[in-house]
């Protein structure tokens, strides 16, 4: 098991690299990682995690998402295995903000971070995905299919990471190679724990779920696994929601509980 995870440092991403490895590990295999990310001591503590309780071969590369050089650095660490079975492009951010005053630099450095790079990174490692019949996952978001506030240019960038995540779908799935995309819901992470200090926000989201809690980066790690495993074989194109029903909630509101005045044809 050849993958690269992106953003492994922290939260999902971390999450998700711990899950491969502990699959491979359980197959017999040695998992072989590439770990990315911009936070280079957290990303050697996952990496030496790794290596000590599943006999991981890890490659650590630190650098940042916006970097052009990167991508071709990562595949490069990719190659000396001779090929990738998997690319999970996970590392992403959030800024908040409202449009009417997101400065024109953050705009650029949100869409290079959480849209140019998922293409460029997916472009360098075509060659080695088609070697091996490779699968690519994106960590999109339920904020690609809805506005966000107040994370101005947030969903955005999601929804064009999503877009792209479909049209690499249809022209890699000729070459072999599988792509989708996991959109978690509301996460805890350390990217988002700001949010959940505050108990009463904790408790006001966790009511809104229909699953009635907050998401972990271990739910969406499994997801993952399922994209790049043989049970998705015939899964290209697809954005697996992880959101404990939150998507399906517009119109699921006490306010909406006023239908309940209204009388069954039969009784009016
Ligand atoms: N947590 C949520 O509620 C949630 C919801 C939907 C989507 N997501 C998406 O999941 C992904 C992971 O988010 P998370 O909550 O784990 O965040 P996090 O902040 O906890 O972890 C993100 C990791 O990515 C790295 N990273 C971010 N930008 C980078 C850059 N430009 N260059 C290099 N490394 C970079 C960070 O250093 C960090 O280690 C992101 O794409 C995010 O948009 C998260």
């Amino acid at each position: 098991m050849r993958t690269i995870v992106t953003g492994a440092a922290r939260g999902i991403g971390r999450a998700i690299a711990e899950r491969l490895a502990h699959d491979a590990h359980q197959r017999g295999e040695t998992p072989r990682l590439v770990l990315v990310d911009q936070l280079g001591d957290e990303l050697a503590t996952v990496a030496a995690h790794l290596q000590t309780h599943f006999n991981a071969e890890v490659q650590v590369i630190t650098g940042q998402m916006a970097n052009v050089q990167l991508p071709t650095v990562v595949a490069e660490a990719a190659a000396q295995w001779g090929g990738l079975d998997g690319l999970v492009s996970n590392a992403g951010y959030a800024q908040p903000g409202d449009l009417v005053s997101f400065e024109l630099a953050d705009w650029d450095q949100m869409f290079a971070v959480n849209v140019r790079a998922h293409w460029l990174l997916a472009k360098a490692c075509f060659p080695l995905l088609q070697k091996a019949q490779g699968k690519v996952v994106f960590t999109t978001s339920i904020s690609a299919s809805n506005p966000t506030t107040p994370l101005a240019a947030y969903s955005p960038c999601k929804a064009a990471l999503l877009m792209l995540m479909r049209q690499l779908s249809v022209e890699w799935a000729p070459h072999g190679i599988r792509v989708n995309s996991v959109s978690p819901g509301m996460t805890l992470t350390p990217g988002t724990a700001p949010v959940y200090q505050d108990t009463s926000v904790r408790a006001q989201r966790e009511a809104r779920i229909p699953a009635r809690r907050i998401g972990m980066p271990e739910d969406i790690a499994g997801a993952v696994a399922f994209l790049l495993g043989p049970d998705a074989d015939y899964v290209h194109g697809v954005e697996l929601m992880v959101d404990g029903g939150l998507q399906h909630t517009v119109m699921v509101s006490p306010v909406m509980d006023g239908w309940r005045a209204v009388q069954r044809p039969s009784d009016r």
